[in-house]
């Protein structure tokens, strides 16, 4: 970077600096009323006490009935549907190109996919190690029609994707058909971004692509139109907080036939016969939409939408990045005396690549790791909501504690009775991280409230660290 742009990007940085306290203390003060500390936003986001107040205004001052009727209480609901589906199409430009259909959240867009795939003996379901349970189960969907499923592992190094594995599993897959490739734009373990390139590069070798967009939409700017993945999976409360119980599948237009729909329920049928077995599905986002839709709740997607345009993705982008580098600086200079880092951060050095959550492991003055759940217990202790265990991605567990695929399958083939403490048992190891993740409300001083939480563990043994979480 040249010097005159790196003294404008210090110089944005600072301005964000004010812009974010400002938000903090306007759209977040109950967190400093509380005196809390709040570490989770990839678990889920914080919303802004304007959003709040929009909403009820909204609720308050109108009459909102079942939509899809010509009543007038009715025809408002299905307008302020019908305008948000329009809003989060054009927030990810995706306007013409792809369908938004709304959800309860990003599992069941993803549930969609995997239902509706036409899957089927000849079919190849190729999809990152990393990766949340809510896409690894769609390989149940592909393996019980006879597909194969298959695994592109990451580096244990730095947890990026191994791309010469992910060509050698692309081409594995040449001649057959309905093959699909599932990727996380962002893991939501350790924070890497994912190179998003491989979409194009799945595509060409004449697979669909389902992006799950979950842990990334939250701190960066998605542009659909120039990625242009079949399938793409999102949850609004990561976004902006709230409303909680909405989601969003969006589906290329030139996919939307592709995906079978295998039952038809209230709203999705344009035309049901008792008499006969046939039946018309509808033929836009509605066959996807079972029953009645959230219609109270939508509206305010439009208003989390505009609440965090008004800031602009790029710039909270630039800010979570700037929080996590932080972040990170602080935690590794934690040190025991004899010069041994008390947090090993996992995932890549550079943060080109990378966004605003991370995980990492504590280790006492001889080496040995500290279970998570006592760093957990001593943050509960002192409000702060951080999270640990394995955050529905064993892929990058099993990465970080070299997990072979024999010690697994071993102790699947040789025990009736299966239990997760019996696996752990079986392993032999401490298992899961702890994971943090900053975004659009954190400020500096929720990083030094962490470090200084984690401070008194430096010089001290797994006893004494045990210890002190249990006074
Ligand atoms: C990357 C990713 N995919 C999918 C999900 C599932 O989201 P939800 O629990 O809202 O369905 C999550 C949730 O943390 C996630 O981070």
């Amino acid at each position: 970077m040249s010097q005159e742009d790196q003294q404008t990007l210090s110089e944005e940085m600072k301005a964000d600096d004010v812009l974010f306290e400002e938000l903090r203390a306007r759209e977040y003060a109950r967190l400093d009323a509380a005196a809390q500390v709040y570490l989770d936003f990839t678990g889920g986001n914080l919303y802004a006490a304007s959003q709040l107040a929009a909403h009820q205004k909204l609720l308050t001052e109108n009459v909102f009935g079942n939509p899809h009727s010509t009543n007038p209480s009715s025809q408002l609901a299905t307008k302020l549907v019908e305008e948000t589906r329009a809003r989060v199409l054009a927030f990810f430009n995706a306007t013409e190109d792809y369908t938004c259909v709304f959800t309860a959240n990003a599992s069941a867009a993803l549930k969609i996919v995997g239902e509706g795939y036409p899957f089927n003996s000849d079919s190849s379901f190729v999809l990152l190690s990393d990766n949340h349970n809510s896409v690894n189960g769609i390989r149940e969907f592909c393996t019980s029609k006879g597909g194969v499923a298959t695994y592109v592992p990451v580096f244990c190094e730095d947890l990026q994707v191994d791309e010469e594995a992910l060509d050698n599993a692309l081409a594995a897959a040449s001649g057959k058909t309905n093959k699909l490739f599932a990727l996380p734009a962002q893991s939501n373990v350790s924070g890497v971004k994912h190179p998003l390139r491989m979409i194009r590069k799945a595509q060409d070798k004449g697979f669909d692509v389902l992006l799950d967009a979950a842990a990334f939409v939250p701190s960066s700017p998605l542009d659909l139109k120039a990625l242009l993945p079949e399938f793409v999976s999102v949850s609004f409360y990561k976004i902006f907080g709230y409303p909680t119980g909405l989601g969003c599948l969006l589906i290329r237009n030139t996919v939307f036939h592709k995906l079978h729909k295998p039952w038809f329920a209230g709203g999705t049928v344009a035309f049901v016969s008792v008499k006969n077995p046939s039946y018309i599905l509808t033929e836009n986002h509605e066959r996807f939409e079972d029953g009645t839709l959230n219609y109270l709740d939508i509206p305010a997607i439009k208003i989390g939408l505009d609440y965090v345009s008004s800031i602009g993705m790029a710039r909270i982008s630039r800010r979570v990045k700037a929080l996590a580098e932080d972040m990170v600086a602080a935690l590794s200079a934690l040190k025991h005396s004899n010069g041994q880092r008390l947090v090993r951060i996992y995932g890549p050095q550079s943060f080109a690549q990378r966004g605003g959550n991370i995980i990492l492991n504590l280790f006492d003055h001889t080496g040995k790791a500290i279970p998570t759940c006592f760093v957990e217990q001593l943050a509960n202790k002192q409000q702060v909501s951080l999270r640990s265990g394995c955050f529905c991605n064993p892929g990058i567990d099993e990465i970080n504690y070299e997990i072979t695929e024999e010690e697994i399958s071993q102790y699947f083939t040789s025990n009736d009775d299966k239990s997760v403490e019996e696996v752990i048992a079986h392993l032999k190891m401490m298992r899961g991280a702890v994971r943090i993740s900053v975004g659009i409300a954190t400020v500096r001083r929720d990083i030094d409230r962490f470090c200084a939480l984690l401070e008194p563990f430096c010089d001290k043994s797994l006893d004494e660290i045990i210890a002190l979480a249990k006074t």
